[in-house]
């Protein structure tokens, strides 16, 4: 385990927002972590725990350690349990889970990030949530040196929230996480997009492999890959309103996209408010809005963190001038 001082954080974060950290070390091990955590030199600075760093923003330098998570390894438990260590890369797992006849999570192809920091924001995308098909997870609890466990109901997922975004924000580090996958290959094709991409391809009965290939053919052509252009794909969570907040935007939007969330309450792609407030595809220098989704704010090379912050204050203070609405971020802020 070697520690480095003032070393780049470019490569570790997807935005490649370039930006240093006083000290920086790599974990495989549980024991390493432990390790690094009670040395009485890092005990009093702020730490930062880094995956895949795809759901992060940097403003500034981080005046403290960062310990990037590299513990590796997949395990088949039999019965569909499969527990994934925190460093594995998600789409990695996606893929070998398809290649061992383990189905579940084709959806959630190619969403970046490790494992980790899968549950963190119970990611999810085209009608598949990752609480669909978690079991349970181990966190290290920093204060401690404990290991507790997590079920579902523990972790208290919602859209885009965990326990480990609010209560337990900063208490905890997860170390893996057991999924329950399924042996038997149906699929959930119900999202209008994977439909109409399948049977496009003339695929009547998908198998769950057609739905992945689908999935990574409709995010590589909307969404903009961070080994090409950095970013943290959706900016912003889309907003969930009442029936009162929503029905002024209806009367004078009668092509509002809406989808019901709850009882009494609909959510609204805030790609689409952002749109209409005419942000999509808007450059500023080397950083913007990408023009292929709204919801998405690019560096299109040596952009600073802070700017790219200034620009989503200026679309949620847009967007909440124009319809009422305000949008809240997804994604960590550093400053
Ligand atoms: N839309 C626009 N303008 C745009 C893009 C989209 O008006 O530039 C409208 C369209 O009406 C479209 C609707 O928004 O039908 C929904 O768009 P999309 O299917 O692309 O999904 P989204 O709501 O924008 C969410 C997730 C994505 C996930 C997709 C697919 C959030 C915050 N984002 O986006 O997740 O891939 O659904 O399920 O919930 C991520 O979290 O990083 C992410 C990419």
């Amino acid at each position: 385990m070697q520690l480095h001082e003032n070393h780049s954080l470019a490569a570790y974060n997807t935005f490649g927002i370039d930006v240093k950290a006083d000290f920086f070390v790599k974990v495989q091990h549980l024991s390493e972590l432990k390790l690094i955590l009670s040395n009485p030199l890092y005990l009093r600075l702020p730490k930062l725990f880094l995956g895949g760093g795809s759901n992060i923003l940097f403003c500034s330098d981080f005046k403290g350690l960062v310990v990037h998570l590299e513990l590796k390894g997949i395990e088949d438990l039999g019965d569909g349990l499969i527990k994934v260590q925190a460093g594995e890369n998600w789409h990695h797992f996606v893929l070998w889970s398809l290649s061992k006849g383990y189905f579940g999570i084709e959806n959630l192809s190619l969403i970046p990030g490790n494992v980790g920091a899968a549950p963190m924001q119970n990611i999810g995308a085209y009608g598949v949530e990752l609480k669909d098909v978690f079991e349970h997870l181990e966190a290290y609890h920093i204060a401690t040196g404990e290991i507790h466990n997590f079920d579902c109901a523990s972790c208290r997922f919602g859209y885009r929230e965990s326990v480990f975004k609010n209560i337990h924000k900063g208490a905890y580090v997860i170390l893996s996480v057991t999924f329950k996958l399924r042996c038997n290959a149906n699929v959930d094709t119900d999202y209008g997009i994977i439909s109409e991409v399948l049977n496009n391809r003339g695929i009547l009965t998908p198998t769950p492999k057609d739905v992945s290939d689908a999935v990574i053919f409709i995010r590589e052509s909307k969404l903009p890959d961070p080994k090409e252009i950095g970013n943290s794909g959706s900016f912003f969570k889309n907003p969930v309103l009442s029936l009162s907040d929503f029905e002024p935007i209806k009367k004078n939007h009668a092509d509002v996209p809406f989808y019901p969330s709850g009882t009494g309450q609909v959510k609204v792609p805030a790609a689409w408010l952002i749109e209409k407030a005419g942000w999509k595809g808007k450059r500023i220098g080397n950083y913007g809005v990408h023009e292929k989704q709204a919801l998405v704010l690019v560096n299109y090379g040596g952009a600073k963190g802070s700017d790219i912050y200034k620009l989503a204050l200026d679309i949620q203070s847009s967007v909440e001038n124009q319809f009422g609405v305000h949008l809240n971020m997804e994604v960590n802020i550093i400053h």
